[in-house]
């Protein structure tokens, strides 16, 4: 496996060092390897553009834009773009399809993992957890008292909106379902056998703020969701509320989500993307009423791994001449 800006010619360009289990699958293709070099960050767009010439594939993340600058600079020989995330808000996949080149992502083995992020964030934010923590960091005196941190009581009925009720969604309705909460869902499969057998009511996007006392967003960023959640959405809440974002960044208008909680329009937030990834808004950072982690959703070992060796083996599959495993259609 080469580590190096000099592609060789009909490579398999790696946007940045995968966990080992889908680094030893890489090795396994009877195909040059390239790996950006630095694992701590995202190559450069240059770095991109550089590496990416004579391709037959690229492994790429959320963090890299593939759109037909990148393309073009990869050549007609591109096979496929593998990424390694079930969202590809940052693939033009039309314009691959124009091209020939196969697109695909990594659905369903990071569904557990997500829906125990989000479902962490509603507990965290619910039962003011790391508000708590720092408090007790900072070596203030205290004694146990009958007011102290109390917050929303999941197990006691609470509803919980799921926008965008798909793989993840489901996951985190059958959480849920073990808190005893009240689910309401918007998306096509909250109409489905699955949905019921959770419990879970169908509603509309407007019944869904009005009536949930956490309001969880499992959607994919497309321009009908970017802003979804804006300060209309947010007034429509409750004023005890809290909202959850484990899906993409710009489906909240974070401006408008750091007035809502400044003035009080909802209770809190648990976020795990941003939208201007990596940027965090700063009027964020400020606030107490908020539990904030860096897209961190995927992030367990094993579920890696998984996504990983997904995202190769429909890079064998495509370069065996045979159906990728996962592909998406724009
Ligand atoms: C995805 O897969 O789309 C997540 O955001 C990263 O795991």
């Amino acid at each position: 496996m080469q580590e190096t800006h000099v592609p060789p010619a009909g490579h398999v360009y790696v946007s940045r060092a995968l966990t080992d289990a889908a680094m030893r699958r890489l090795a396994e293709l009877d195909v040059p390897v390239v790996v950006h070099p630095d694992p701590d960050r995202p190559p450069t767009r240059a770095e991109l553009l550089a590496g990416v010439p004579g391709a037959v594939a690229v492994v790429a993340l959320l963090t890299e834009r593939i759109d037909a600058e990148l393309l073009d600079a990869a050549g007609d020989q591109l096979r496929v773009v593998a990424n390694v995330a079930v969202g590809f808000d940052n693939v033009d996949v039309a314009e691959a399809a124009r091209r020939g080149v196969v697109v695909t992502n990594t659905p369903g083995v990071l569904d557990e993992a997500t829906a125990d992020l989000a479902f962490g964030l509603v507990l965290a934010v619910a039962r003011r957890i790391v508000e708590a923590d720092r408090f007790l960091r900072t070596g203030a005196p205290w004694s146990w008292a009958p007011t102290m941190f109390t917050g929303l009581d999941v197990s006691a009925g609470a509803t919980l909106g799921i926008v965008g009720l798909g793989r993840i969604g489901t996951a985190v309705a059958r959480r849920a379902r073990a808190f005893r909460m009240r689910v309401l869902a918007t998306g096509r499969r909250a109409h489905g056998p699955e949905a019921a057998a959770l419990g879970v009511r169908p509603s509309t996007m407007d019944e869904l703020l009005e009536r949930s006392d956490v309001v969880s967003l499992h959607c994919p960023l497309t321009p009908d969701t970017h802003h979804l959640i804006d300060g209309a959405a947010l007034a429509r809440m409750r004023r005890t509320a809290i909202l959850v974002n484990t899906a993409r960044g710009p489906v909240v208008d974070e401006a408008a989500l750091v007035e809502a909680l400044r003035d009080g329009v909802i209770a809190g937030a648990g976020l795990d993307v941003f939208e201007d990834e990596p940027e965090v808004h700063p009027g964020l950072l400020e606030l107490d009423n908020v539990v904030l982690v860096p897209h961190i959703g995927s992030a367990g070992l094993a579920t890696r791994d998984a996504m990983g060796v997904l995202a190769v083996d429909n890079v064998a599959a495509v370069l065996s001449g045979r159906a990728p495993l996962t592909p998406v259609t724009a």
